[in-house]
């Protein structure tokens, strides 16, 4: 079949299998940020924006995409760059292999709600695994860019200061 979607703001067209997933799709077309997990549908490493709403790339169709837009990390640095240094930071990355899909999601979620709670930031971000640590940096980094922000005059009003413990209960519920 013949696809036509945006791709991190530039057209594409191609001819596609009916079956070929999103994922297969982007990284085909140079977008190597999007990650293959577990390729079904539990980690969240594939995450992209579909029109601006996450999706897992892994279960979604590219058929699903004609006619939309895509936007992948690739697309997204700018809002990215915001936060990746507190990552880092925070030393919330070690393979970094889940890094894409949880900065993608984090994107989805400031877009949607700029001033979240913890409990928010936790069920929002539920989907996204990482094997490597325990959720603890990620938080972290997250709560502190929020409370930088709010330094600087924007919104935040649920700064505050984490503890190892918030880390493992997210991990808990996460998985
Ligand atoms: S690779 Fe898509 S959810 Fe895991
Ligand atoms: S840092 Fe390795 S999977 Fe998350």
């Amino acid at each position: 079949m013949d696809i036509k979607l945006t791709l991190n703001g530039k057209i594409i067209t191609d001819s596609v299998d009916c079956d070929m997933m999103l994922l297969d799709f982007v990284r085909r077309h140079k977008c190597y940020s999007v990650k293959r997990g577990c390729d079904t549908g539990n980690c969240g490493l594939c995450t992209v924006m579909l029109d601006d709403v996450p999706v897992l790339s892994c279960s979604t169709p590219v058929g699903r995409a004609n006619g939309r837009r895509v936007d992948t990390l690739e697309g997204l640095t700018k809002e990215a760059d915001e936060f990746i240094g507190f990552i880092a930071e925070q030393g919330a990355d070690q393979c970094g292999f889940c890094n894409p899909g949880f900065i993608v999601n984090t994107v989805a979620l400031l877009r949607e709600n700029p001033d979240p709670t913890d409990e928010e930031i936790k069920q929002y971000l539920a989907g996204n695994l990482c094997r490597c640590t325990g959720y603890q940096g990620q938080l972290r980094a997250l709560r502190n860019f929020l409370n930088q922000r709010n330094k600087s005059g924007e919104l935040n009003t649920h700064a505050k200061v984490y503890g190892e413990d918030i880390g493992r209960e997210w991990k808990n519920e996460g998985v």
